[in-house]
């Protein structure tokens, strides 16, 4: 039986598990759901446990894959939603739900904090602004809102860092994840002084942190038992979903800039260097490659945008498209076909959740604009798909007013199976756009750190350079030169609408 690696995502929708080979080939692969909570507007939350449970039963399952040996799993490494708060008291007990990556209460505990230490010094040492997701602003409002709470932590740990504690008893974190805490020196890759100080957290609650493929804890015998994992397995740091996603995906060189479009939709490039947007509007994480950081663009409805459509607008094509066993989504891109580039001056601002990248503004909102009687539903999806994609736009713009090359875009998540959408993306940023062989996700970029962990690859850069194919490759077209005028038209919309909204 040839070496064996396991990569375990904690995402907000399940507990994924898969397991590779050291050529990145995937053995065999498990999920186990998890529920949302949302006790109130803008709040989001997970019972921790759940991602335990949920993941000792994806463990398992792949373990008991007819061609999988848990003596042969050489490494375990881990990945998952960012952001998200677990509070843990002296015996390791979670002390209530963990608040996520979207969860909107923190606003005024973010102001304060920025307002303690400076907004640009805050910017300079943490790589972004204090944003109402990240840990810091969750911690001042647990200590102001639930004093019981906060008088007995003992440890704050991220979602995957969570799992690991009940893998193996130990507290660890890695460079990417905690890189989005705003309590962390991106630029020295460990905790800031000053960020820890400012928001009045205690030293020790906050685990020890490694480089990604960095091994820092084991398997315990107790873990063993109900995952099926060989006591004493290796675990590696891992990363957050997006650092892992880019490993799995091969953006380990700058020049080569990924682009992930699921509900949200992320742009993502490596960096060599620390590289701050001076107004944070980017996010500027470490790596998960040691000795490299990451920028990021996060646009909070991109597929979700695409959803609403089909849900709330496209009930007749999705009954013609369910009559005719046709995917919805597959019958809404050959209906925005129909419609020329640039949809007869008709545009579309997904701003439906707010924005984040690059407008961090949770009152930001839609809009179709330019509407005629000319305009059919060919024009309106296809201009839901441009409004996308010119949003996703702005991110790139970002990175390349920084000096990041963009030679070639990478496109993965939901939205790149189309390739009429993978040619639009050309189009509008002006870039090649190529697809990769792996389809996992962060859990493969996750397993592929396992391999680095345990000697079987070198370094992340040979494990990407030996497990990811690039499989796909789509160059801009004709249609290029209308979306440049139909981007600018674009930017014009945030600044001429914010003010309604705010009213
Ligand atoms: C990254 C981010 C999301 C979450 C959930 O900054 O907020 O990717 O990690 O997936």
């Amino acid at each position: 039986m040839s070496d064996l690696f396991v990569g375990l995502d904690i995402s907000t929708t399940a507990s994924t598990a898969i397991v590779i080979n050291a050529e990145g080939e995937v053995i065999a692969r498990a999920s186990g759901e998890h529920t949302l909570s949302t006790p109130r507007p803008l709040w989001s939350e997970q019972d921790p446990r759940e991602w335990w449970t949920a993941s000792c039963l994806a463990l398992r399952e792949v373990l008991d894959h007819a061609d999988v040996d848990a003596d042969a799993v050489r490494a375990v490494g881990l990945t998952g939603q960012m952001h998200g708060s677990v509070f843990l008291d002296h015996a390791g007990d979670v002390l209530r739900p963990c608040i996520l990556w979207n969860d909107q209460r923190t606003a005024a505990e973010c102001r304060e904090i920025t307002d303690r230490v400076g907004a640009s010094r805050v910017i300079e040492t943490t790589g972004n602004p204090v944003l109402t997701g990240f840990t810091a602003g969750k911690i001042l409002w647990v200590e102001r809102n639930e004093p019981d709470v906060y008088q007995r932590i003992a440890s704050v740990l991220l979602p995957k860092d969570y799992v690991r504690y009940r893998l193996s008893g130990v507290r660890a974190g890695d460079v990417s994840d905690c890189s989005g805490t705003s309590l962390f020196d991106v630029a020295r890759r460990r905790w800031s002084d000053v960020m820890i100080e400012a928001v009045g957290v205690k030293r020790s609650w906050l685990p020890e942190v490694f480089e990604s493929s960095e091994v820092c804890a084991e398997v315990s015998q107790e873990a063993s038992g109900v995952t099926g994992l060989r006591p004493g397995t290796p675990i590696v740091a891992g990363a957050g979903d997006q650092a892992a996603q880019a490993v799995g995906t091969g953006i380990i060189d700058e020049g080569v800039v990924s682009c992930t479009l699921g509900t949200s939709g992320v742009v993502f490039a490596a960096s060599d260097e620390y590289r701050v947007e001076p107004e944070g509007r980017l996010h500027a994480f470490c790596h998960a490659v040691p000795g490299k950081w990451h920028l990021m663009g996060v646009m909070l409805s991109a597929g979700g945008s695409l959803r609403w459509y089909r849900d709330v607008v496209a009930d007749s094509e999705v009954a013609a498209a369910t009559r005719q066993q046709v995917d919805p989504y597959d019958a809404l891109m050959e209906q925005a076909a129909l419609a020329p580039a640039g949809c007869e001056g008709l545009l579309f601002l997904p701003y439906l959740t707010g924005e984040r990248t690059p407008h961090a503004d949770p009152d930001a909102r839609g809009a179709f604009v330019g509407l005629t009687v000319r305009h059919q539903r060919a024009h309106l999806v296809r201009s839901v798909v441009e409004g996308i994609s010119c949003g996703l736009r702005d991110s790139l713009e970002l990175m390349r007013g920084l000096g990041i090359a963009t030679r070639v875009v990478r496109a993965s998540g939901g939205g790149a199976e189309s390739s009429f959408w993978r040619q639009m993306l050309a189009n509008v940023f002006g870039t090649e756009i190529a697809t990769v062989s792996s389809a996992d996700g962060a859990a493969f970029g996750a397993a592929l750190l396992a391999t680095v962990g345990a000697g079987a690859h070198d370094s992340v850069e040979a494990a990407a350079s030996s497990c990811v194919r690039v499989v796909d490759s789509i160059a801009p077209q004709s249609d290029r030169a209308v979306y440049d005028a139909v981007y600018q038209r674009y930017c014009e919309l945030y600044p001429a609408l914010r003010g309604t909204w705010e009213k």
